[in-house]
């Protein structure tokens, strides 16, 4: 049951709703937004601001579905990198990877062994291949990041398992998304469960706060411990991205500067949504 503005508040004062408990919630979500700035430079999002990120996940997402329809063996990754920055362009958005940081492209295609961070070139897609591509799109100044590993034809049953391992661990990781819980509560799951599959986790690369630009504090580990960390609350825009290696978890960086791969060169997977903490829990504004 929802309460009206001009209802009696329930909490017994006798006074309108409006002038009492209502107007109390405003000033501790006002209150909780200076605390989270001025303490750990977190931007928490209105309403506004979470439309404009869920329309430009619905545009992240739709560009994952278009390349997933295109994926073959044969396909190079510069082929991908062309329909993704295409794709973007004509929906009146910008994608985020390109001259960030100097990266030279529009998109980060990780193939295999790779980690992420993967440059598209003139690499063809091989039957067999693990593909994770991840697409990053500024919509009206607003960004949403989210990626998935696709298989090409029949691969390995090592291959299956790595990705399937991943996509559980980010499915563990986002049912700990609910305020009172802690960014270590996230790491922890993940960590827990890819552990216990006798995999192992990267370090080195985080989720992140994200919405007014590409990366904004806080960094989300994919590793951790319960109850400890950042606590979550509503407003608060991140990913969640792990990156699960067959192997070790040590990685390497290749002469290209960007691309990172699995040190013992074991099979690595990825998948990654936007999420808004909200007062029940956790909304996917890149749902898959
Ligand atoms: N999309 C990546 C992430 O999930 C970041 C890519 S940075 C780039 O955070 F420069 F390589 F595009
Ligand atoms: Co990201
Ligand atoms: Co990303």
């Amino acid at each position: 049951m929802k309460i009206g503005r001009n209802d009696t508040c329930p909490c017994g004062s006798g006074l309108k709703y409006k002038k009492c408990c209502m107007l109390k919630q405003g000033k501790r979500e006002a209150n909780l937004k200076d605390l989270y700035y001025n303490k750990h430079r977190i931007r928490l999002k209105d309403e506004k601001d979470i439309q404009g990120i869920r329309n430009a996940g619905v545009l992240v997402m739709d560009t994952l579905k278009m390349v997933r329809e295109h994926l073959r063996p044969g396909l190079t990754t510069e082929a991908i990198n062309t329909l993704v920055h295409d794709f973007t362009v004509r929906h009146q958005a910008v994608p985020a990877p390109l001259n960030y940081n100097g990266f030279p492209k529009s998109v980060c295609i990780s193939i295999n062994e790779e980690i992420c961070h993967g440059i598209p070139g003139p690499r063809e897609i091989q039957e067999g291949d693990i593909v994770n591509i991840d697409v990053t799109s500024i919509l009206d100044g607003y960004y949403a990041d989210a990626n998935q590993t696709f298989l090409a034809g029949s691969v390995s049953d090592k291959a299956r398992k790595i990705v399937a391992v991943a996509l559980e661990s980010l499915r563990r990781g986002l049912a700990q998304i609910k305020p009172g819980n802690r960014l270590g509560d996230i790491g922890w799951a993940i960590q827990d469960y890819a552990e216990d599959q006798g995999c192992s986790v990267v370090r080195e690369m985080v989720g992140h706060g994200i919405g007014f630009d590409f990366h904004e504090p806080p960094q989300v580990p994919h590793f951790g411990k319960k109850g400890h960390g950042l606590e979550l609350v509503p407003g608060m825009v991140f990913t969640v991205e792990p990156m699960i290696n067959l192997g070790g978890r040590e990685l390497k960086i290749l002469d290209d500067k960007w691309t990172a791969v699995t040190r013992d060169r074991s099979l690595s997977a990825q998948f990654e949504q936007t999420v808004v903490v909200t007062r029940e829990g956790f909304e996917s504004l890149t749902p898959f």
